[in-house]
């Protein structure tokens, strides 16, 4: 976690007075409530202690980094990059996130939390071992919404 804190705060430093800071509200998008705040400090120490040493880890770990979404807003772009970094040091291989349909993503990370077979099959896929060519996995920036808005709720 401290890791993907250094890459939010790094991309969003001069947007978010939030960067590279857990949030404190409850937030959920769609039917989907991210990890109760009682329970977010928790969720990043376990998830923490998951192992990353291969492809199936790697995303069952980024699945989990996802639910618990730390952040207030920049989740989806900055665990990208720190997904593509486990995989660039793990197994030398990162996301070619250009060839990843958006709607097939956004669709598979929705389902990820039932279900991780979709978001595999999607990334696996995409694999590059181009791991050096700056352009290719800063395209996951793309894979965001700009329009996507969180509900904020109260316990
Ligand atoms: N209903 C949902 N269930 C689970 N994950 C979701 C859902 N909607 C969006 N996501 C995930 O959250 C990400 C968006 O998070 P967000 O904090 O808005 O980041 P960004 O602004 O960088 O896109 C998406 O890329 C997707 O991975
Ligand atoms: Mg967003």
């Amino acid at each position: 976690f401290e890791s993907l804190a250094k890459i939010h705060k790094y991309l969003f430093d001069e947007i978010y007075d939030f960067a590279g800071e857990v949030r404190k509200v409850n937030i959920s998008k769609g039917n989907f409530r991210f990890a109760p705040l009682i329970y977010l400090d928790a969720a990043l120490q376990s998830i923490d202690k998951m192992p990353q040493s291969t492809f199936d880890e790697i995303v069952e770990k980024y699945v989990e980094m996802n639910v618990a979404h730390p952040f207030r807003e920049g989740n989806g772009r900055s665990t990208r990059i720190w997904l593509d970094l486990m995989l660039k040091k793990e197994i030398g291989y990162v996301v070619d996130w250009s060839k990843v349909d958006k709607e097939d993503y956004l669709l598979a990370m929705e389902r990820s939390p039932i279900k991780d077979i979709e978001i595999k099959f999607l990334l696996k896929n995409s694999l590059t071992d181009n791991v050096n060519d700056r352009e290719i996995y800063m395209k996951g920036i793309d894979h965001s919404y700009y329009y996507e808005g969180y509900y904020v709720y109260k316990t």
